[in-house]
C-alpha cells in the first residue's frame, strides 16, 4: 500500500484526519472489488444557440477528457503512483451542478469541460446524461458496479425541494437529516449507513467530523471485475521492476500466454494492452518504451489518443508479464479543482443558492479515496476462454516491468470508471 502518496490535505474545520478518509476505493480482481467514495463537505455559513442532441457517448468523452486533466493536475505535484475514479468525481460534481448558479455553475461546467453540452432550455440534461450513462453501464446487471449518494444535512437547514426532487430523481440519492452538533451519534450514523450502501466493504467511514458541518455528500462506486483470461498463480514468479534507471524492486510477475489484443502507438513511444474483465470491462495498459521517459506521456494523453488505442488494437499471441499490485491513494481535491477553473465553490463566493436560500454555503472539503488491488484470479471457470497455441509462431512478448499507465474502462460507452499510473507497485 502506498499510503504516503496524499496530496495533502490540510483538514480542517468538518474533516476527518485522511488516513481514516470517508472515500475508499477497492478493487480486487479475485474476489475483488472497488469501492470509492468521493466526500464533500459543507460548512456555512462563510459568509444558445441550439447544438445537437448530447449523448452518453459524447458524456463518456467529456468526462474522460477532463479526467486527463484531472490526472495531469495530481502528477505536476509529484512523481508517484496515482489512482482515482474519472466517473466518481464527474458524478458527484454533476450534482453540484444541480446544486449550484452564476458563476459558480458556469465554473463547474467549464471545469468539468461540460460547457458544449449545456442547454439552456434544458437545465435536467447533464444530470439525465449522467443517469442515462449509469443505466447503460450496469444494464445487463451482471456488472458489479454500484454507483450511490447520499446527503446528510443538518435538521434545521433548508434545502431547495426542487435540488431535493433532482437529486433524488437522476441519482437515486437518500438525503438524511442528522443533528451534526451530537458529532458522536452523527459519526456511528454516517459509518452505519455507509456500511449498509457497501455491503459492508467500508466500515469506519470517518473518524472524526466538525460541529459546524452542515452538509455533507458521499458517492461511492463499488466495481468487482474478474478476468476473463485469468493469470495461472503457479507461474507467478518475483522478477525485477525498473522504477527508473537506478532503482530495482522485485515484484511478483503474473505469467499468461495466450491471444490479447494489443497495439503500438509508435509517435507516443509506447505499447498498449487490453486485459478484459467480464461483463464489458477492460483494462487497458499503456507502456512507455524502455529508457523513455514516463513523464513525457502526460501531456499526450488525452481522450482522442485514448480512444484511437481502442480503434487500432488487435488481437495477436502474446506472453504477458503483469505485476500483481496493491495501491492505496487520497486526493484533497478542494486544493487541486482551484488551479483547475473551479475555485468560486470552495470559497466565500459559492453560489449554491439551488441547494438552500439560506445562503453563505461553499464545499469545505472534497476528499477522494481509491484502493486497487490486482491480482491473478478471475474466475476459474473462465479459464475455457483460453485460445489454442498456434505451433511455429513465436510469441511476442509484452512485460510490464516498468513504469506504467492504466485505464479501466466500460467498452460500450468508452466511459473511464478508474484511472492510475504506477511507478512503483511494492
Ligand atoms: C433532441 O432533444 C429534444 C428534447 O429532448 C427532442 O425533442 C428531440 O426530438 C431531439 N432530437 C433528436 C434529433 O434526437
Ligand atoms: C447566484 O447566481 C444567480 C444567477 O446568476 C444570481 O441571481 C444570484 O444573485 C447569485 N446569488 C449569490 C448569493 O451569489
Ligand atoms: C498449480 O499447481 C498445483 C500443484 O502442482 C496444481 O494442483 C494446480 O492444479 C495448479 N493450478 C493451476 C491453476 O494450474
Ligand atoms: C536512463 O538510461 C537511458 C539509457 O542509458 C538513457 O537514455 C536515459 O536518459 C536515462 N534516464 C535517466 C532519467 O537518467
Ligand atoms: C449503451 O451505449 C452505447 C453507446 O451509446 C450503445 O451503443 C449501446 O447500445 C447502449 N446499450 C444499451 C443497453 O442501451
Amino acid at each position: 500500500m502506498e499510503l504516503s502518496d496524499v496530496i495533502l490535505p490540510k483538514l480542517n474545520g468538518c474533516a476527518p484526519k485522511p488516513s481514516q478518509t470517508q472515500s475508499m476505493v477497492v478493487h480486487k480482481v479475485k474476489m475483488g472489488f472497488i469501492f470509492i467514495v468521493t466526500y464533500m463537505c459543507f460548512l456555512a455559513p462563510v459568509h444558445h444557440a441550439h447544438p445537437p442532441n448530447a449523448t452518453i457517448s459524447d458524456l463518456s468523452f467529456k468526462n474522460m477528457d477532463f479526467a486527463m486533466n484531472l490526472y495531469r493536475k495530481i502528477s505536476s505535484y509529484h512523481d508517484k503512483n496515482i489512482f482515482f475514479s474519472p466517473l466518481s468525481i464527474s458524478t458527484s460534481f454533476a450534482a453540484l451542478l444541480m446544486a449550484s448558479d452564476g458563476v459558480t455553475h458556469g465554473e463547474i461546467l467549464k471545469g468539468l469541460n461540460l460547457e458544449q453540452l449545456e442547454q439552456h432550455d434544458q437545465p435536467e440534461l447533464i444530470p439525465k446524461l449522467f443517469q442515462l450513462l449509469n443505466e447503460n453501464i450496469t444494464l445487463n446487471g451482471k456488472l458489479k458496479l454500484d454507483q450511490s449518494m447520499a446527503l446528510f444535512m443538518r435538521q434545521q437547514f433548508r434545502v431547495e425541494k426542487i435540488f431535493e426532487d433532482q437529486i433524488k430523481k437522476f441519482f437515486d440519492a437518500d438525503i438524511k437529516s442528522l443533528d451534526f452538533a451530537d458529532t458522536k451519534g452523527s459519526i456511528h450514523f454516517i459509518n452505519e449507513y455507509i456500511k449498509h450502501k457497501t455491503e459492508n466493504k467500508v466500515t469506519e467511514m470517518i473518524s472524526t467530523l466538525d460541529a459546524l458541518t452542515q452538509l455533507m455528500l458521499i458517492n461511492t462506486i463499488f466495481f468487482q471485475g474478474t478476468w476473463q483470461i485469468p493469470f495461472n498463480p503457479n507461474f507467478t514468479e518475483n522478477a525485477p521492476f525498473y522504477i527508473d534507471n537506478y532503482s530495482i524492486v522485485e515484484v511478483p510477475m503474473m505469467f499468461k500466454e495466450d491471444k490479447f489484443y494489443t497495439m503500438d502507438d509508435v509517435p507516443l513511444g509506447a505499447r498498449v494492452l487490453k486485459l478484459p474483465y467480464h461483463d464489458g470491462v477492460s483494462m487497458l495498459i499503456l507502456l512507455p518504451n524502455k529508457g523513455m521517459d514516463y513523464t513525457a506521456v502526460d501531456d499526450e494523453i488525452t481522450a482522442e489518443r485514448f480512444l484511437s488505442w481502442i480503434r487500432k488494437l488487435q488481437k495477436i499471441k502474446l506472453e504477458v508479464n503483469v505485476p500483481k499490485f496493491k495501491m492505496e491513494e487520497s486526493y484533497s481535491l478542494h486544493n487541486l479543482l482551484p488551479d483547475m477553473g473551479m475555485a468560486s465553490i470552495f470559497s466565500s463566493s459559492a453560489n449554491l443558492t439551488k441547494l438552500s436560500k439560506d445562503g453563505g454555503l461553499k464545499v469545505s472539503e472534497m476528499l477522494h479515496k481509491a484502493v486497487i488491488e490486482v491480482d491473478e484470479t478471475g474466475t476459474t471457470a473462465a479459464a475455457a476462454t483460453t485460445i489454442g497455441i498456434i505451433p511455429y509462431s513465436l510469441p511476442r512478448t509484452f512485460t510490464v516491468n516498468r513504469p506504467f499507465f492504466f485505464f479501466i474502462y466500460h467498452e460500450d460507452t468508452n466511459c473511464l470508471l478508474f484511472m492510475g499510473r504506477v511507478i512503483n507497485p511494492t
